[in-house]
């Protein structure tokens, strides 16, 4: 009989796409997933150090789950992803409330770290590694719509951010053998889908074959950098469209502009985390690039792609930031009018760069009032860069029901706007989700574009 696995993840892209390899990972141990606690034997969180806030989310989660041991005795937990390195001794030891705990570098680990489990121990393995990439395990897609689908190409970050937590708890940047990701991509497509978004912390330090030095590894096999890996994935799997996160704007290539530009599947759309306008908190923050850098790249997307979209990170009242400084964030906003815009209240993590130099201290309040203004000002972006969309053509790829009401679809185009059309053409000929379809855009509001389903492109046809 069958053991029923029931994961939940928290925070990024990334955790997603590691629950669908931990999921992997078991089901060759005889493991299948199911879609809620209650039904489980294995309960799983997959958590987010990232912000105080998510933490304090899970926390409440294993309290929950705790409930649910005492009237279920064979039920165990376990906490997998960046908590388990942090917070390791708190859930084991101190609170002795889950089961298992199990670092983002060591879910190969998890059969044999069950078993103990089985036998009533506590097991953990929090190692982290260089080398790790699950490269060929085929993950089982979790929650799926069976249209798009997240495809990992690295793990960690070298990049010392010094608000970021990810270097503690994700460890040192490795890139995953190309061909395992070709392999990955064919697959889907085989499968059906019709979109894949490539991900890691810094997508743009991708390098296979080669050292940070420069030394290439294998003089026999090619050097393969983001851009080629965009440009295989992209020649090679002409049915589906391709999109990724996340840029880091010191590393981002024009290279990487021009392949994105060369070919239509390559979804025209890019996020590029700014976190600051202001060259002097950047400095502080340790990004590498300063205001006119991050201007200049974005002048190059718009060189290269003039219809590409973009979006960004933004986190306020970063230690020392003044009034001034965040009046440059809201003129950086002003000047870039990003589509869109995750924003955030700087929270300090234990380790960093920024916990063992700076101060934390912008007032609760003050960070508080910046970041409504920073909301206002962003709305106002999202709202001028969707209308500007009304009356044009665009390609669609729909990926379901609208979540809004059933008689409607929705899903994205190239720019990654939320799409939401009539379920019919006009002609009766019913949507299916993976259907790509072109569109006229009829209105707009603030989070997504309305249209008129004009005609179904032919099915495998690549849509720009
Ligand atoms: N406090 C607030 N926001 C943070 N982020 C990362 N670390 C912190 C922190 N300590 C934000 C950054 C990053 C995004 C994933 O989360 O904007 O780009
Ligand atoms: Fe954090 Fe910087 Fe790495 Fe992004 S690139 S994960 S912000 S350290």
């Amino acid at each position: 009989m069958s053991k029923k696995v029931y994961i939940e993840s928290y925070g990024c892209q990334m955790n997603v796409n590691d629950s669908e390899v931990v999921a992997g990972i078991l089901a060759k141990d005889g493991y299948v997933a199911v879609q809620s606690a209650e039904e489980a034997d294995l309960v799983l969180l997959n958590t987010c150090s990232v912000r105080e806030k998510a933490e304090y989310t899970v926390m409440q989660r294993i309290n929950e789950m705790n409930r649910l041991k005492a009237g279920n005795k064979e039920l165990k937990v376990g906490v997998l992803g960046c908590m388990a390195e942090r917070m390791k001794e708190n859930l084991l030891v101190e609170k002795k409330v889950v089961d298992l705990v199990v670092g983002p570098d060591a879910y190969r680990s998890l059969p044999k770290l069950l078993d103990e489990v089985g036998s009533g121990q506590r097991a953990v393995n929090v190692l982290l590694s260089r080398e790790e990439t699950y490269g060929e395990i085929v993950p089982v897609r979790l929650n799926s719509n069976g249209v798009t689908a997240f495809v990992t190409i690295m793990r960690g970050c070298d990049n010392m951010c010094a608000f970021c937590v990810v270097p503690f708890t994700r460890g040192r940047e490795r890139s995953r053998d190309p061909q395992t990701i070709l392999g990955e991509c064919r697959d889907l497509a085989d499968k059906g889908y019709k979109e894949v978004t490539l991900l890691g912390q810094n997508v743009d330090s991708y390098r296979w074959n080669i050292d940070a030095r420069g030394t290439v590894k294998d003089p026999s096999l090619p050097v393969t950098d983001f851009a080629d890996l965009l440009e295989l994935v992209a020649m090679n799997c002409p049915g589906l469209r391709i999109r990724y996160s996340t840029s880091h704007p010191k590393d981002m290539t024009d290279k990487v502009l021009a392949v994105m530009a060369r070919h239509d599947n390559i979804c025209k759309y890019i996020h590029l985390p700014v976190q600051s306008g202001s060259s002097a908190v950047l400095q502080r923050m340790n990004r590498g690039y300063d205001r006119a850098w991050y201007l200049e790249r974005v002048a190059s997307i718009r060189r290269h792609m003039p219809e590409c979209a973009l979006s960004t990170d933004i986190i306020s009242g970063f230690c020392g930031e003044t009034e001034e400084e965040h009046q440059e964030t809201l003129s950086l906003l002003a000047e870039v009018g990003y589509d869109m815009a995750f924003m955030f209240k700087y929270s300090e993590r234990p380790k960093t760069l920024a916990a063992r130099r700076h101060e934390d201290d912008v007032p609760e309040e003050v960070k508080s009032r910046r970041l409504t203004e920073i909301i206002e000002a962003q709305r106002n972006s999202s709202a001028k860069r969707l209308a500007g969309y009304v009356g044009q053509e665009h390609k669609v790829l729909v990926e379901g029901v609208s979540k809004r009401s059933t008689e409607f679809m929705q899903g994205r185009n190239t720019q990654n706007a939320v799409v939401i059309v009539p379920k019919a053409l006009a002609d009766g000929t019913a949507l299916k989700p993976g259907d790509f379809i072109r569109v006229r855009i009829t209105s707009s509001t603030p989070g997504s574009l309305q249209g008129e389903p004009l005609a179904l492109l032919h099915r495998i046809q690549h849509p720009a």
